[in-house]
């Protein structure tokens, strides 16, 4: 098995909303499984708001569903990004016609993986919203079906490590 952590990047426009939000969230379902082997980060596609904590009113709804932040500041996906990380996971469609945008290789394309693959069953949208002009049922939405999708991901996570992909 690699020594080397599994390396995963989402990504959204702002990375004050969603990515950090998938972030936070990643963290506590590692933490509760004990998985050491994977190491998270987020970013955004725009430079909008480089250097800045997550939107107040994602952290409200993070902590309301129990999650802890652990300090983050907004940076923007640089073309690096793709040789530092195994899996880059955008939220929604917008998000990832950026990113293919950017890969120069098929190698690097392939590393782009949407957020709703691991979506829960029965979940019929196919992102994730931006929450940014909603109010907090949009945030609180955001955060639960991130949530609800982690699972698909560790265990797609799990099978990436036991195929030696890291
Ligand atoms: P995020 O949300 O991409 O989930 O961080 C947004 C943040 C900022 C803006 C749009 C969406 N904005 O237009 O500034």
């Amino acid at each position: 098995m690699s020594s080397r952590p599994f390396r995963v990047l989402f990504v959204c426009l702002g990375n004050i909303c969603r990515s950090p939000a998938a972030e936070v969230v990643c963290c506590a379902h590692l933490d509760r499984e004990g998985e050491q082997r994977v190491q998270v980060d987020s970013c955004g596609t725009a430079a909008y708001h480089i250097g800045q904590r997550p939107d107040a009113r994602m952290l409200a709804a993070l902590q309301r569903a129990g999650f802890v932040y652990g300090g983050h500041r907004a940076r923007q996906f640089r073309r690096e990004d793709f040789a530092r990380f195994d899996l880059i996971i955008p939220q929604d469609e917008e998000n990832r016609a950026d990113l293919l945008a950017l890969a120069s290789t098929a190698e690097q394309k392939a590393r782009i993986v949407p957020m709703s693959r691991w979506f829960a069953a029965g979940e019929t949208r196919r992102e994730v919203p931006d929450p940014y002009y909603g109010d907090a049922s949009d945030f609180d939405d955001v955060v639960s079906l991130l949530d609800a999708a982690m699972p698909g991901l560790l265990r797609d996570i799990n099978a990436r490590l036991q195929r030696g992909e890291a």
